[in-house]
């Protein structure tokens, strides 16, 4: 069985996302070890808890980034976890942080990188006129927004769109892109050369 670690700040959905496709069957043995929040308010630390998971804060105010990061990382340790998702979690990751799992974190980006990194990418995406934006899944490295593709899916930017409309509709597809990530991974059914993923 395997067990992932959820690292979120705020409202939880792709969190939401991966506990169903679990729930579900959409991911395979695979079970949520533990959900670790580093702001005390996030909506989704709330619902982890509600759903009888290991639900911890962890905060971040008033220590060092080296702080921090040790304690989010002998938690996850603790808890045995294999991969471990960013769900929303609005914090860089220090170098160490990234060397103690590697190639066993990833994080989703609501665009298709390498456009827009950052924060409110679909915010920049919609102001620079793109016609299409989207999202896309990938392993974490030392750089932010960076590292090997997993999984991508775009989304036309429609004449009549607003900012939320075009962000919602990312979502959507955020929700769906995740779960796809995750099974590639736990497939271990792929290889990397240079930044280029390919399954095998
Ligand atoms: C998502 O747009 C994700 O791509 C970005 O942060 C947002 C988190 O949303 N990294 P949620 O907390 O999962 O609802």
């Amino acid at each position: 069985m395997h067990s992932l670690g959820i690292l979120l700040s705020g409202r939880g959905s792709n969190f939401v996302a991966i506990a169903d496709s679990i729930e579900a069957g959409r991911i395979a043995n695979a079970r949520i070890g533990v959900v670790i929040t580093n702001r005390a308010d996030a909506q989704g630390i709330a619902i982890a808890r509600q759903r009888g998971l290991t639900a911890l804060t962890i905060p971040s105010k008033g220590k060092t980034r080296a702080e921090h990061d040790r304690e989010v990382v002998a938690a996850l340790k603790q808890h045995n976890v294999e991969l471990i998702c960013l769900a929303g979690y609005m914090r860089l990751l220090s170098p160490w942080f990234v060397q103690q799992f590697p190639r066993r974190i990833l994080n989703i980006h609501p665009s298709l990188l390498p456009a827009f990194p950052g924060l409110e990418a679909q915010e920049q995406a919609f102001a620079y006129g793109v016609k299409v934006s989207g999202c896309t899944v990938h392993f974490v490295d030392e750089e932010l927004d960076h590292g090997p593709i997993i999984v991508q899916k775009a989304v036309q930017v429609l004449e009549s769109d607003t900012e939320p409309r075009l962000a919602e509709r990312i979502l959507e597809q955020e929700h769906i892109a995740y779960t796809e990530a995750i099974n590639i991974v736990l497939s271990a059914d792929f290889e990397i050369s240079g930044r280029r993923l390919r399954r095998r």
